[in-house]
């Protein structure tokens, strides 16, 4: 096993606008609160493994802006290695305008900026570093080609392939990710991607095991509320739910995911890594921000102790 990760993927700066409600179209209405911070899904996932302490390089495309340097830096001050980090001369770097409502839950835009020029070549640049990893993290916030070539790249390396399919993506051709060792979705990505219905628990397992039969090994659907569901050929996992009071859901996912990879690479079985990355992950819904809620390995251990005591 091996604590090497690799990210191939998006970094956003996160415009994060704190709002009573949303205007109506033509209505301006006044916001509490403002806060910028670095996002983007792959970065985020990037640095919630980092913190947690696994080795981390990211494979990404920042701009020629003000904001391409301070991404480079931060993610310098995560300790992730930035040498396949490209700077894309004439293009902004990728932004996210959020808003967070008071109950937590948010809406996202994104603007992909220099994150759309990540091409396929960048894989092969990055090529040794990625043979070295446990495992090559993927999203969808950069052109689809780079996904399909890191997927294959890692399926013909012996490099485990991790894929949030996130934000959904209607022209993911599922086709073009067999050998991909670890698909997450929701159950409206799950729902998108297969065109069945994830209405039911059972039915987010057969729309699951339509993926498994196209060649995917594991799916791992997560519901909200309810946990989230491992699927494999011949399994079905449940990941149970853990309870938090939500101040900022943005980026929980990425926390999943990227402590998931972190856990995995520590050599904790997949399924307790599951459980433990739920726990990771709700920690990051109970502070504001995006890579600012993400716990440190210590801040974790101490959340799990009180949790226990709870
Ligand atoms: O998943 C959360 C992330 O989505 C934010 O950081 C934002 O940048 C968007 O990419
Ligand atoms: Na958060």
């Amino acid at each position: 096993m091996s604590d090497k990760i690799a990210v191939v993927g998006s970094n956003m700066m996160d415009l994060v606008t704190y709002i009573d409600r949303m205007p109506a179209r033509g209505e301006t209405v006044e916001a509490p609160d403002f806060a910028m911070g670095f996002g983007g899904k792959g970065a985020n996932q990037a640095v919630a493994a980092a913190r947690l302490g696994s080795q981390v390089a990211m494979v990404t495309c920042v701009g020629d802006d003000a904001f391409g340097p301070q991404v480079r830096a931060n993610l310098q001050a995560n300790g992730i290695d930035t040498t396949h980090v490209r700077t894309v001369a004439g293009k902004a770097s990728g932004v996210a305008p959020i808003f967070v409502e008071r109950d937590g839950e948010n809406a996202i835009l994104i603007v992909k900026g220099a994150n759309a020029a990540l091409a396929p070549s960048d894989v092969d640049a990055a090529a040794k570093t990625l043979r070295a990893a446990s495992a090559i993290l993927l999203q969808l916030e950069v052109d689809l080609e780079t996904v399909y070539h890191a997927v294959a790249f890692g399926a013909r390396e012996g490099v485990s392939t991790i894929l949030n399919p996130a934000p959904a993506h209607p022209d993911l051709d599922i086709a073009r990710l067999e050998g991909l060792d670890w698909f997450c979705p929701n159950e409206s990505e799950l729902a998108l991607l297969t065109g069945l219905p994830t209405d039911s628990d059972d039915a987010v397992v057969a729309a699951a095991r339509s993926l498994i039969a196209r060649g995917i090994r594991n799916v791992v659907v997560t519901l909200g509320g309810r946990g989230a569901r491992r699927v494999t050929a011949d399994s079905v996992t449940e990941i149970a739910p853990v309870a938090v009071t939500p101040v900022d859901t943005t980026g929980a996912g990425d926390a999943f995911i990227g402590s998931f990879a972190h856990f995995l690479g520590q050599g904790v079985d997949a399924n307790d890594a599951l459980a433990r990355a739920a726990r990771y992950a709700a920690l990051s819904i109970t502070r504001r921000g995006t890579q600012t809620s993400y716990a440190t390995d210590q801040e974790f251990v101490t959340f799990l102790s009180n949790q226990a005591l709870a």
